[in-house]
């Protein structure tokens, strides 16, 4: 059952920093109330990073009395006049936003003034959800007292995400609302109230005014929660998916030709999400097996002997994901080398599970994968979405095979993160070239023969391999 007494609610209202809270308000004679996602996790028993304050009257007023208050304790404020908005952050990372109860609809359109001289009813009218419109006062006199005119206590019973007002009104004041919508549900695993819902399909058309950061801000919130996929099939069902990420949507459907058809490939990209979010709560290994398919409609044929085919996908995927993260604003950083990395190499432990596991192509792999092989390995354990169990047995076997092999060979042969032991500068020197193609040619016989195990990863061992090599092609070192 999802209550508190009011002495409850007064107790949890008594620690921290809400006494000084309390203490300012009562001082400033202004009525002042916890609200927001901070209330609704309290009563959820979910942590709660950030306190969300609204005021009867000016939040920035309430602020800058409550910094200085916290004065000499390394208090800092923000004041975002334009919003009519003020944070007050202290012990380096707690979060307090404070805003005047407002008539006017929620605005991020800072040419706008922001209408405070609002009540509080008025304030709670204009927010998103009955679960993030709940408000706890702060005063003294009503310390803990619950005000919930949307029943939004009952929504949280019954695991319900619904706008207080109609669904039209709360999504077009704000269409990131409706990114806000599927990602609550998806984080708490709550279901969408289906006039709710009903709304999304008909004002998806307004999320085209949402900057690409925000949109890539609730994204990554959807793939962090502990079921992605359930934000994603949301996603797709009120056609939000098709406008923010039709890559996504391209990937569904199944075409049978003869009798043989392939399988869907969105349910089955969902699928390796979730298993991959049972493993790692690593965002871009979630993003690579978000994206390790991601070429396939661009790559699917029909070949009369083998029937469906997707040749080169993972080479073509991992072209794609730079265009995606541009587009979505993610990072062009390290991060999204990774992702590609992942998307690009996915196919590799497949093709050597599914033959024989020889020691120079895992060697191979462990060279190329270098520290991402771990997460690579993840990657494609939680790829194998074969109904057929006997078939997941043998690629699981095989897989826990190559984990093995990788495992030996790392500590005989040491490839991960290799190095020529011979440089190239050295090549030249040694016999006298300058930056040419045989230099090329030299050093990868080296790296090719170290790979394949034909030498050892030594500096002797490779050495006396570049003076045959060379003596072959005609060079021999200068004197
Ligand atoms: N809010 C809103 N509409 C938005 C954003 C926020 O009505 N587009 C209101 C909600 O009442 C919300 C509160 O402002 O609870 C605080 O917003 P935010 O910090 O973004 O969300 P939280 O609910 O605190 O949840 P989370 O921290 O998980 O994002």
């Amino acid at each position: 059952m999802i209550t508190r007494t009011k002495d409850e609610l007064r107790a949890a209202f008594k620690q921290g920093i809400f006494p000084l809270i309390t203490q300012t308000a009562d001082e400033l004679d202004v009525e002042c109330y916890a609200i927001g996602g901070y209330v609704r996790d309290l009563f959820l028993e979910r942590p709660s990073k950030d306190i969300d304050i609204v005021v009867i009257g000016s939040g920035i007023r309430m602020a800058e009395a409550l910094q200085e208050k916290l004065h000499g304790q390394g208090a800092c404020i923000s004041v975002f006049q334009s919003f009519g908005t003020a944070q007050v952050k202290y012990d380096g990372e707690e979060i307090i936003e404070f805003v005047g109860a407002r008539k006017e609809s929620y605005s991020h359109d800072s040419r706008k003034p922001i209408v405070e001289n609002g009540t509080l009813q008025d304030d709670q009218n204009r927010r998103d959800f009955t679960i993030n419109a709940l408000a706890v006062c702060l005063n003294q006199n009503r310390l803990g007292e619950l005000l919930d005119p949307f029943d939004g206590l009952h929504d949280l019973e019954e695991r319900l995400i619904r706008t207080p007002l109609d669904p039209d009104i709360t999504f077009s004041d704000d269409p990131l609302r409706m990114m806000r919508c599927i990602r609550f549900a998806t984080q708490l695993n709550f279901h969408i109230d289906d006039h709710t819902f009903s709304s999304l399909t008909r004002n998806g058309e307004r999320i085209g005014i949402i900057s690409q950061e925000r949109i890539a801000d609730e994204l990554n919130k959807i793939i962090l929660s502990p079921i992605p996929s359930k934000g994603f099939i949301d996603l797709e069902r009120s056609g939000l998916l098709e406008r923010i990420f039709p890559e996504l949507t391209a990937l569904q459907g199944v075409e049978t030709k003869h009798g043989r058809g392939h399988k869907d490939n969105f349910y089955h990209t969902l699928e390796v999400l979730d298993n991959i979010s049972t493993r790692t709560d690593n965002l871009w290994l979630r993003w690579a097996a978000l994206l390790h398919d991601i070429a396939k409609p661009a790559t699917k044929r029909w070949e009369p002997k083998t029937g469906w085919t997707f040749h080169n996908h993972n080479f073509l995927g991992e072209k794609m994901v730079p265009r995606i993260f541009r587009r979505l604003k993610l990072p062009m950083n390290e991060k999204m080398k990774y992702v590609q990395k992942l998307v690009g190499l996915h196919m590799r432990p497949i093709a050597i599970a599914d033959d024989e596991v020889t020691d120079s192509a895992v060697r191979r792999l462990l060279f190329e994968a270098g520290d991402d092989i771990d997460d690579l390995m993840t990657l494609c354990e939680a790829d194998i979405t074969s109904k057929n169990q006997e078939r997941k047995k043998r690629f699981l076997d095989n897989f826990a095979l190559v984990r093995q092999k990788l495992k030996d060979i790392e500590e005989k042969d040491r490839v991960r993160n290799f190095q020529p032991p011979i440089s190239g500068e050295e090549i030249m020197e040694l016999f006298g070239l300058s930056p040419c193609r045989e230099v090329g040619v030299l050093k990868n016989a080296v790296k090719d023969a170290i790979l394949d195990g034909i030498i050892p990863n030594e500096y002797q061992a490779a050495y006396t391999y570049l003076l045959q090599q060379a003596a072959a092609d005609g060079f021999t070192p200068k004197t």
